[in-house]
């Protein structure tokens, strides 16, 4: 009994030490997306912050031009947040797979649709939205959600994980891409084809044309000029977060990304982000003229809807 307990404490050692480094990267991410979204006014990404009860990450006093990168992520966050809610919603899909987006705000929102949502994610990010899960989530939330931990690349982790909802299923994808090196992007895309063929549905998500996307949103606010400046504080201020350089490049041009995604046996169509002008809590915080050029924003063709072949 004492060598049992011996080993099970060798091995929670080791899982401790890996997840502490797994942690660090994600744990930061998942923080700086729900600061722009709380910043926005999203209830849900104020309360997940309210809870976690961390520093905040990026402020005026760390982060030269903070208040027009608060501003632009703020926005690009909740236009994706809600396009993607609109979605799901106007489609009527009633299982929602939300992969790597981490602790998930539009999770509880759905979720409290009485839709079934499976959040994939990192182990420790899994831990952490239990517990927010059980402090804030209404209680058809927590009898819908559930987050699951596996790796993106991880071909029977996500199968197994999708197996849990029941029909077609609308995955939602956003902002990893960049994060994800050749060969774990290919597997990830595979994975997805292979639960798509499976289960019916769709993917959606903005990947392809984020670079262009997020340019436009800055622009929205501050100017074709000031835009690429903004782009690049941003990239900056990612990398930084991550540790790492970020390939914002990959798959950009569109029809090397529809290639890109045939070979993995798979099919885009694009369609606007909304049907029409969407009502965002960010909106008090903008001036008329960045309102108007904001609802123009919102019809253009930014989402992916990706099928199986
Ligand atoms: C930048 S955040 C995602 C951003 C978010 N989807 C958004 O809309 O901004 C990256 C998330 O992906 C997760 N992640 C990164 N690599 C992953 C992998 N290989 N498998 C599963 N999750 C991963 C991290 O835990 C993190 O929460």
């Amino acid at each position: 009994m004492k060598k049992f307990f011996t080993v099970m404490m060798f091995a929670l050692m080791l899982t401790t030490t890996a997840r502490a480094a797994e942690f660090e990267m994600v744990e930061y991410s998942a923080q700086v997306k729900l600061q722009w979204l709380a910043a926005a006014g999203i209830p849900e990404a104020q309360k997940f912050l309210k809870l976690i009860d961390r520093p905040v990450f990026f402020n005026a006093g760390n982060l030269n031009d903070f208040e027009r990168i608060e501003l632009t992520n703020a926005l690009y966050q909740e236009l994706n947040y809600a396009a993607a809610i609109e979605f799901v919603r106007q489609n009527d899909r009633r299982n929602v797979f939300d992969l790597a987006c981490s602790l998930s705000p539009r999770a509880m929102v759905l979720g409290d649709e009485d839709r079934k949502v499976i959040v994939g994610e990192l182990q420790t990010v899994c831990l952490i939205g239990d517990w927010c899960l059980e402090e804030f989530g209404s209680k058809r939330a927590i009898k819908n959600v559930e987050y699951l931990a596996f790796w993106l690349q991880d071909k029977e982790g996500m199968m197994s994980a999708a197996d849990k909802l029941k029909g077609e299923i609308c995955i939602i994808e956003q902002g990893v891409m960049i994060y994800l090196a050749d060969d774990v992007r290919a597997q990830m895309y595979e994975n997805i084809r292979d639960v798509l063929k499976k289960h019916g549905g769709c993917l959606i998500t903005s990947d392809f044309c984020q670079k262009k996307y997020f340019t436009d949103v800055a622009a929205a606010l501050y100017g074709d000029a000031q835009a690429p400046t903004l782009y690049n504080e941003t990239k900056a201020m990612y990398e930084n977060v991550f540790g790492d350089k970020i390939s914002d490049e990959t798959l950009q041009d569109e029809k090397e990304a529809m290639d890109f995604l045939k070979t993995h046996g798979l099919v885009a169509r694009k369609v606007p982000l909304f049907s029409a002008s969407p009502i965002l809590n960010i909106s008090r915080k903008l001036t008329p003229a960045q309102l108007q050029k904001v609802n123009a924003l919102a019809a253009k063709n930014y989402l992916w809807v990706i099928t199986a072949l």
